[in-house]
């Protein structure tokens, strides 16, 4: 195995026959709507914990984990090894058996979840979740209307691109009847009988957008006014990312009705929760199955995950070791002009890279230059923002929403339409050392991460307006 101690261009990483063929048959046999990483890409071998290897033997420190799912580690030996027990006693029988997996799974979440969340409905992804929660939502109050936030990310099914405020996602006449997308939690622009206001209490694809802490409390009262349920969509929030709660949600001291997720349940097993309370559970009408729901292989890996964090205390290191994070990100961000902005909560921090401080003008391209030269130097980050989006912000209409204490504007006060793509440096449940790591792997450029990209941002004629 090598490690790329330093900058290695991308002509010279190291390619292999096996990651061509993997890249050209790529392009061959998937949509290319399925796109990847990197201008050459990564193709992945093994993984480690928090480290990975593509097929040339390259060595990579793993921040960002799939898209924010391998939540405590690759292949962690605590989770794999009664995954593999599973597999090789009973694989599948849909939710047509009651097996003792599903309800393990079932009553440990009951267990964690806030308030009455007590009873739960299995899938296989964070889209199905959230459509699942919104058709109970539907059922149990008898409104159709959804209210969801602008930047929100809920999956790729027509009802979830519909819920979805980014425009990339939402080609070829996506059907919204019945969703608004808000500027207006207070449902004006809604028939007034609303079913659901849908959010992520950190918005992840739309950029790691962090609310302020009396955000969801307001919000919470405005959708009970409305005889809403509100739904917190913690598809990337979860299992304690933000640090010390089980839910993002929490740390905005909400009891949602109704809690979505996926992604990091299960450390990279499909799985999807829609969990809620046994009255709204209750009214759900007609027949309801999920083929792969709660399947045994998906549920053992899901309550292994869970009391994984659990028994590590891992609530408490993402909010410790977070700080840190956070520390060190702040540092950097005074160093730099092209951070124009640190925030996340607990081990989910994102950088905001602009073009100039004042206009807060995104920089999407340094974010990609900074993501293929943290690759090229053995880190993996992701990438979240936008920068077509939906609607451009108008400020007479920001004034409106002032006056009417639409309380939105709490969300970004100063920036709601300036949001570009951030490179977003994700991961939970790793330890300082893996912190440390970072640091450490940066430290022979004398900016570290950023820096590089400030270097890469010279040599494309914008030096005057970034300093380092
Ligand atoms: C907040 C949020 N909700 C829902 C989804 C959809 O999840 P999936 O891709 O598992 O369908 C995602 C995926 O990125 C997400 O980030």
């Amino acid at each position: 195995m090598t490690t790329p101690a330093q900058f290695v261009p991308v002509s010279q990483l190291a390619r292999s026959a096996r990651s061509e063929d993997a890249v050209a048959k790529h392009k061959k046999y998937l949509w290319p709507s399925v796109t990847n990483y990197f201008q050459q890409p990564l193709v992945a071998d093994r993984g480690e914990m928090q480290h990975l290897w593509d097929v040339e033997g390259n060595k990579y420190l793993d921040f960002f984990g799939g898209i924010l799912t391998v939540s405590v580690g690759h292949c962690n030996p605590k989770i794999t090894s009664k995954v593999n027990a599973q597999v090789n006693r009973l694989q599948h029988t849909s939710t047509l058996y009651p097996t003792e997996h599903i309800v393990a799974l079932a009553e440990k979440i009951a267990q964690i979840t806030p308030g009455n969340l007590q009873q739960s409905f299995f899938t296989s992804s964070g889209t199905e979740a959230n459509e699942a929660a919104i058709l109970l939502a539907r059922m149990s109050t008898g409104s159709f209307d959804v209210v969801a936030l602008r930047h929100a990310y809920s999956g790729g099914s027509a009802l979830a691109k519909a819920v979805t405020a980014h425009a990339p996602y939402r080609k070829a006449g996506v059907i919204s009847v019945g969703i608004s997308h808000a500027v207006n939690p207070y449902c004006t622009g809604t028939s007034g009988n609303i079913a659901a206001f849908i959010a992520e209490p950190i918005q992840g694809v739309g950029g790691f957008i962090t609310p302020p802490k009396e955000y969801f409390k307001i919000v919470f009262k405005i959708v009970k006014k409305y005889g809403a349920l509100f739904i917190a969509d913690e598809v990337q929030t979860g299992w304690g990312r933000t640090g010390k709660k089980w839910f993002g949600i929490e740390n905005w001291e909400v009891i949602p009705d109704m809690i979505t997720s996926a992604k990091g349940m299960a450390n990279g097993a499909p799985v999807g929760l829609t969990v809620t309370t046994p009255e709204i559970a209750g009214s759900f009408q007609g027949a309801n199955i999920a083929t792969f729901g709660g399947n045994p292989v998906t549920s053992v890996a899901a309550k292994a995950t869970i009391e994984l964090i659990e028994e590590e205390n891992l609530l408490e290191n993402a909010d410790v070791v977070g700080k840190y994070f956070r520390g060190k990100l702040e540092e950097l961000q005074a160093k730099h002009w092209l951070i124009g902005d640190v925030r996340g909560m607990g081990l989910m921090q994102a950088l905001e890279l602009v073009k100039d401080r004042k206009t807060k003008e995104p920089a999407p391209e340094a974010a990609t230059q900074v993501m293929e030269r943290a690759r090229q130097n053995g880190l993996l980050v992701g990438k979240g923002g936008l920068t077509n989006r939906l609607a451009k912000y108008d400020r007479k209409r920001r004034h409106d929403l002032a006056t009417h204490r639409m309380v939105l504007l709490h969300c970004c006060p100063t920036t709601i339409s300036d949001f570009g793509d951030s490179t977003v440096v994700a991961y939970i449940h790793y330890d300082r050392a893996s912190v440390e790591e970072l640091f450490r792997h940066w430290s022979h450029h004398p900016h570290g991460l950023v820096g590089i990209a400030v270097d890469c941002f010279r040599g494309l004629g914008h030096r005057k307006r970034w300093r380092t």
